[in-house]
């Protein structure tokens, strides 16, 4: 049995295309392998490592006919042995079947993508618009993008594989026109940007992977009214990388903010961090009501470090022998996640109930309805 129908036949015993069986006739013509270049990045835990279908078929496919995503590319196109980030993939086939659900596509329709990656989603696009549909699909890396417009050859009348920052907006060139559906491939971490919105019709569906630096990630689905604004809950978890003007400050920042504000207070620990951290509900509503705080966590989940990039830090360590909080700078972070800790068990909102609007000046999230609403 080949990779392709190990996986297909996973993704059905899951009923993974229940919801739109046109995903699994695209996959089965358009499949992922045709898209996987000859050299990938195997993820060894701590690094990445050079995988070439030239000297190594064999290790080839079994990253290939894996799960997860396939990675293309790390370190932004670093040509060594390893690498330690990576910044483009072939994506996993579960999420895109997911992504692809919930941006409910239909033939003919003009379809805008960002982060073409290898271009297997935009020729998944492709198949499903047909020939009287059109979509535009931009790559940040110029490599990249030069490759997956060779690799779209054969959907050359119906896609266009635009090199540019997709942060900025549809491209000028292209369909024209406005956008009957947005496909995002590369996470939001921080802000949606508006553009995505302006150039979308009344009605059009976005789809993104949103990722706030506390450490959730989902997919994202929004609805564009006729206000200029869109609006929409989360529907799945999913992990993606973000978008490369979006990446975060991340973990390294956190002594030089302790360093630079010393003063703090401790206080004991009354939650249980691999607790919280294991629970959906909780991460959700912490990431979306401190949209910059930043969180690493320590192996086996009992330690937190966290900090909003700025001036405040808080070291959480809920083992048997230490169990408390120290916290630094004007803001107290432990403080900040308790309370918000209190609230998420009051009000009970499941993460699929919270939701953002993205308005041309401001971005909300929400629990349970737009109305109950905060700034992020
Ligand atoms: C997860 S990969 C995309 C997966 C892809 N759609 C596929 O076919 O599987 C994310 C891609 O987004 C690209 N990217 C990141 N930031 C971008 C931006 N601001 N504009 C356009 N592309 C971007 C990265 O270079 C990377 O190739």
């Amino acid at each position: 049995m080949t990779g392709h129908a190990d996986a297909m036949r996973r993704l059905d015993a899951a009923g993974a295309f229940s919801g739109a069986p046109w995903v699994r006739e695209a996959m089965n013509a358009v499949r992922r392998e045709a898209f996987v270049p000859d050299v990938i990045w195997r993820d060894d835990g701590d690094l990445y490592t050079r995988v070439d279908r030239r000297t190594d078929p064999a290790g080839w496919a079994a990253v290939v006919g894996g799960r997860g995503p396939v990675v293309t590319q790390v370190d932004d196109g670093a040509d060594a042995e390893h690498g330690e980030v990576a910044t483009s993939s072939v994506s996993d086939r579960l999420a895109v079947v997911n992504f692809l659900t919930a941006l409910d596509v239909h033939p003919g329709q003009r379809v805008w993508e960002v982060g073409t990656g290898s271009g297997w989603t935009a020729a998944l696009l492709a198949y499903r618009v047909g020939p009287t549909g059109r979509v535009v699909t931009v790559e940040i890396d110029r490599a990249l993008a030069d490759a997956a417009r060779a690799r779209l050859g054969a959907f050359a009348n119906t896609v266009e594989v635009v090199t540019g920052d997709g942060e900025d907006g549809a491209p000028a060139t292209g369909a024209g026109g406005r956008w009957d559906r947005v496909h995002i491939t590369a996470a939001v971490t921080r802000r949606l940007p508006h553009t995505w919105v302006e150039h979308a019709k009344s009605g059009a569906v976005l789809v993104l992977p949103f990722s706030p630096p506390f450490g959730s990630g989902s997919l994202l689905r929004l609805v564009v009214g006729d206000d200029g604004t869109a609006s929409g809950r989360f529907v799945k978890s999913v992990a993606f990388m973000p978008l490369r003007g979006q990446r975060g400050s991340g973990h390294d920042v956190f002594e030089e903010i302790r360093t630079a504000h010393p003063d703090h207070d401790t206080h004991p620990v009354d939650w249980h961090l691999a607790g919280v951290s294991a629970d959906g509900n909780h991460i959700q509503a912490l990431a979306l009501k401190l949209p910059d705080v930043h969180r690493a966590i320590g192996k086996g989940g009992a330690k937190w470090w966290l900090h909003d990039g700025k001036d405040s830090w808080a070291l959480v360590d809920d083992t048997p022998d230490a169990g408390h909080a120290v916290q630094g700078g004007p803001r107290r972070l432990w403080d900040e996640v308790t309370a918000i800790l209190a609230w998420q068990d009051d009000a009970e909102i499941h993460a699929y109930d919270f939701g953002v609007t993205v308005e041309p000046d401001a971005q909300w999230a929400w629990a349970g309805a737009p109305g109950r609403r905060w700034r992020m």
